[in-house]
């Protein structure tokens, strides 16, 4: 065998033994590179006989010739395996299930909202909405809080900077004032919820300056405090969902009812969990969730009703605390930290819609 036809066989066999692309490129540089076996040869042929050196170019063209053929054709080769290896591992089996726990989750308000809404709404109330920037006529004034009375130092209220009148809006730091919206817009029977935001300059566990309340208004002309009692105990049986719901009806006061009363629901707090209908174990505890009463006759006449012929009751409830109270939320503040953990952990399924036939929060 001849030396250049040793050379073919080892470059030949250099080249297809190659594993990849990077031996590839070895055996590449090694025969046709700038040191390279075949460079070498050529390089030989300056010092050869004109008829030798003639040969021998020529059979040195046609191995080089050979050699890139085959290197070009090994790369061909080695990019379609690489290529179908990419594919089979990036194959997707399009006849999967989906992923059967959805990312997204209801906010515990929401739901909160929902429910309450739903279970009112059982109880033929309708829901109203008003704005959370109020005049302090409506916020205040109308509700029979005095001018520069202390009650309305009870609020912690926002303030915004006074108009040219002098006069100031306000952040609405209750519910109450659509009270007023709906009474001086809506002729009696009146029964509606008023869910909404509300504000108030504090914060701490238990507060923070945006909260939510659910406003309750019903207006006849024969609802009487025992009626108030009923749908405030069928509201907790539903809510809490469970019959035995303890409720004590606390005398207090608000300028815009008479009576007045907060509630609070008998709870047990056995080994640092909070249980609702787990009485009578030397556990017992009372935490109040509302603030209720007959509506005060200067609010029915600030509201163009005669106080002789039409009468009702409200009441106002914290969501943020109902919520808590429900869900086992320990800090208040953590509602509005949107944080993705709290939301997989305390969060809703968009799906589970509450009704009470389907089940408030199961
Ligand atoms: N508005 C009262 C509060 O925010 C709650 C309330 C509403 C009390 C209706 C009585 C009647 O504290």
């Amino acid at each position: 065998m001849s030396e250049l036809d040793t050379l073919r066989t080892e470059l030949l066999a250099a080249v297809n033994a190659a594993a990849d692309l990077k031996a590839l490129d070895a055996a590449r540089v090694d025969a046709l590179g700038k040191k390279g076996r075949i460079t070498g040869h050529m390089k030989m042929l300056g010092g050869m006989e004109p008829e030798a050196r003639k040969a021998q170019g020529r059979s040195l063209n046609v191995l080089k010739d050979e050699i890139a053929g085959a290197i070009e054709a090994r790369k061909a080769a080695l990019e379609d395996a690489a290529l179908d290896a990419r594919l089979a591992e990036e194959r997707i089996d399009v006849s999967l299930p989906a992923r059967s726990t959805p990312m997204g989750r209801i906010h515990p308000i929401s739901q909160t909202i929902e429910e309450v809404s739903a279970i009112f709404g059982d109880m033929g109330f309708s829901v109203v909405e008003g704005p959370d920037i109020e005049t302090d006529w409506h916020n205040f004034t109308a509700l029979n809080f005095p001018e520069g009375h202390p009650a309305r130092e009870m609020q912690d209220t926002f303030y915004l900077p006074p108009k040219d009148d002098g006069t100031r809006m306000v952040l609405r730091t209750h519910t109450s004032p659509v009270q007023v919206r709906t009474m001086l817009e809506q002729a009696p029977p009146i029964r509606i919820l008023v869910p909404g935001r509300t504000y108030r300059s504090d914060w701490d566990q238990t507060h923070t300056p945006m909260f939510h309340q659910f406003e309750g208004l019903v207006i006849d002309e024969s609802t009487h405090m025992g009626h108030l009692k009923g749908c405030l105990i069928d509201f907790c049986k539903a809510y809490f969902e469970i019959d035995d719901v303890k409720l004590n009806f606390r005398p207090s006061f608000f300028p815009f009812t008479e009576p007045s009363a907060e509630v609070d629901i008998a709870c047990n707090k056995k080994d640092g969990q909070l249980r609702f209908g787990h009485f009578g174990d030397g556990h017992d505890d009372w935490l109040e969730i509302l603030g209720c009463g007959m509506v005060h006759p200067n609010v029915l006449k600030n509201c163009g009703l005669d106080p002789s012929v039409h009468q009702g009751f409200a009441f106002g409830m914290g969501c943020e605390r109902v919520a808590m109270l429900k869900y086992g939320i320990p800090d208040g503040r953590s509602f509005f930290e949107n944080d993705v953990r709290w939301m997989a952990h305390y969060g809703f399924l968009p799906l589970d819609v509450p009704t009470l036939t389907g089940g408030l929060s199961q």
